[in-house]
């Protein structure tokens, strides 16, 4: 199943995506001028932010969403070091073998069902010495709100995603060749001050298949205007 992203509603609404780049931009401490790739780019926000950090850097962002990567192009126009390209994931990157630096990715990879074919494409764009850092949905993420969901009658509606744990995480890892260096889940419940805020962020980000009366019927559930993440973090490096 697909979503339509809707990139401007997206960009308006109060992220925790937002902490969450930061965290991975942080924690990879970029000298300056690296080759970084996007994975799962989105409309670029982290980007925008890793470029700071990047003066004499490029970014190459990769997501599947028209709509994003046309938000994305409209961002960084002008801005010869980054750009977007479209691709699925799970399939090859349209990137330099060995080519990158550093990988991040926020808020993507529970999007794939088969990331052990991501974490492949990771190794292959990474130069040896290169580093990765995630964060996504990890196992038990936002086990309430499903159950709301589901007791609304609605989770045959929801898109396929995959909370990969941290075993099986490992495991990808350790398969593709990269060395683990923290693989955890921390939980980081979001909770929103008004109901419309809340109810607009359910529409663009999380459910965005339901219909209005559904996503307000799993508002009612969860009544206290919570979405609790919980978020696999991740951080590996490709040996010399
Ligand atoms: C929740 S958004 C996160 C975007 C951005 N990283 C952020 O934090 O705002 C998930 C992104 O993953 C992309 N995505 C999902 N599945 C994908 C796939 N199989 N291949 C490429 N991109 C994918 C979507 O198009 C979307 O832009």
């Amino acid at each position: 199943m697909t979503v339509n992203w809707n990139a401007q509603a997206y960009d308006a609404l109060p992220l925790p995506h937002e902490a969450w780049g930061r965290g991975v931009i942080d924690g990879l401490t970029l000298r300056g001028d690296e080759t970084l790739i996007d994975a799962g780019c989105g409309s670029g926000r982290d980007a925008q932010r890793a470029l700071m950090h990047l003066p004499e850097g490029q970014i190459i962002g990769l997501d599947a969403s028209e709509s994003m990567r046309v938000a994305f192009t409209d961002r960084f126009a002008g801005v010869s070091r980054v750009e977007v390209r479209e691709s699925d994931l799970m399939d090859v990157w349209p990137v330099e073998p060995e080519g990158a630096d550093a990988v991040m990715s926020v808020a993507a990879f529970h999007w794939l069902d088969r990331q052990e074919l991501t974490w492949a494409q990771v190794a292959r764009a990474l130069r040896p010495g290169g580093r990765v850092r995630i964060d996504a949905g990890g196992q038990g993420n936002l086990t309430r709100l499903l159950s709301a969901v589901d007791e609304v009658g609605a989770t045959a509606l929801l898109p396929t995603w995959h909370y990969a744990g941290v075993d099986e995480t490992l495991d990808h890892l350790r398969s593709v060749g990269l060395t683990p260096i923290e693989v955890r889940l921390r939980s980081a419940p979001a909770y929103f001050d008004d109901d419309d805020t809340y109810a607009r962020y359910l529409a663009d980000v999380v459910l965005h298949h339901l219909s209005d009366d559904q996503r307000a019927q799993v508002a009612a559930i969860m009544g206290d205007r919570c979405v609790d993440y919980v978020r696999l973090e991740v951080a590996a490096k490709k040996p010399r």
